[in-house]
């Protein structure tokens, strides 16, 4: 099992498969891109299968996400989805998302095994996506999350993060439009993991400042924090239920006390936080015919290491090398 010095245990495994993307969030990458991973370093699609296996079979992993960049990027994606569904036990298979392409490639997706979906939308309008995506794809978003429930990759989970004087308006909007349609929204506070470093704590959109907005439209009930076991969401039932928003207070109300979390990136590094500033190389142990108990031995070790907690408001706060599109979500 993946144990720490705290008691915690990693049952949920995120797998960047691509540091890739199509779009330029400016909460996340420069207009003109990063300087992305060279091929020879990203694992090939049967070392990231058999990593997975490596951490299904042997370590107590149950949950298996696919992050990015963007995921859908990857050319091999359905096929290692098929691959982590047909392991036993079968793990729960989730993908984050910027929804772009997903409507063609939904059903396959589902198909192959895949359970749930999160997709990132910010917005309702058009021109605000370009603002904070600087690409015009708000209409392929919509046409993925249509195609996702279509293919019955239910609940439709968005992921939405407010910025200060660009979409913060929105945040009453989005709700009631994924209330319409029945999707579950989530709120991110932003983080400093960008890659320009642009974060600033003061114009942060926290939390409390998300909850008045929501309040000003909706009535909010607090759900006991004891339905919330390891997920970063807080939720509050909406006019009485049954649905419900979530908001993922990672800087003002940080759980790291709760995480099950384990990271995988697209070059083989396992990472035993977001916010971690070290890593441990699996991928020079896997090329180099180490067997699958010494490479979970080092998985082992890696998530020993975990620190408390990631530490955004201690005055030596740094923000790790690798930019949240190389880390995934
Ligand atoms: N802070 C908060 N959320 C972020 N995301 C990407 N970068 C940041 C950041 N700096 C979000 C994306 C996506 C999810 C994977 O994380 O919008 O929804
Ligand atoms: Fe791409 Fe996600 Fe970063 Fe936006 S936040 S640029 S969708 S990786």
């Amino acid at each position: 099992m993946l144990l720490d010095t705290f008691g915690r245990q990693a049952v949920d495994l995120r797998v960047s498969l691509t540091d890739r993307c199509n779009l330029r969030c400016t909460y996340c990458m420069p207009e003109e891109g990063l300087q992305w991973l060279a091929k020879p370093e990203l694992l090939t699609d049967e070392e990231i299968v058999r990593l997975v296996s490596i951490a299904v079979r042997d370590l107590g992993v149950r949950e298996v996400r696919f992050t990015g960049g963007e995921p859908l990027l990857r050319p091999g994606l359905v096929g290692i989805v098929a691959a982590c569904a047909e392991l036993a036990p079968r793990p729960e298979i989730s993908l984050t998302t910027n929804g772009i392409g997903l409507a063609r490639t939904a059903t396959a997706l589902r198909a192959a095994g895949l359970d749930r979906v999160n997709v990132s939308l910010d917005t309702l309008d058009p021109d605000t996506f370009h603002t904070l995506t600087r690409r015009r794809r708000h209409h392929d978003v919509l046409e993925g999350l249509a195609a996702a429930e279509a293919a019955g990759l239910t609940p439709v989970k968005l992921n939405a993060v407010l910025m200060r004087g660009v979409n913060d308006h929105e945040a009453a909007g989005l709700l009631g439009w994924c209330l319409e349609r029945g999707y579950e929204l989530r709120f991110i506070e932003q983080m400093p993991l960008d890659a320009q470093h642009g974060w600033d704590r003061s114009q942060m959109v926290t939390a409390e400042e998300i909850l008045g907005r929501l309040a000003e439209a909706f009535e909010l009930t607090a759900e006991p924090s004891a339905a919330r076991g390891a997920a970063p969401a807080e939720r509050w039932l909406v006019d009485g239920g049954p649905a419900s928003v979530g908001v993922i207070a990672s800087v003002t109300r940080p759980f790291c006390r709760a995480c099950d979390r384990t990271r995988l990136t697209a070059d083989g590094q396992v990472r035993n936080c977001l916010f971690a500033t070290g890593e441990t190389d699996l991928r020079t142990a896997l090329r180099s015919g180490a067997a699958d108990a010494e490479i979970g031995a080092l998985w082992k070790a890696a998530m020993w290491g975990k620190k408390a907690g990631a530490g955004i408001d201690d005055p030596e706060f740094l923000q790790p090398v690798r930019p949240m599109s190389a880390i995934g979500g």
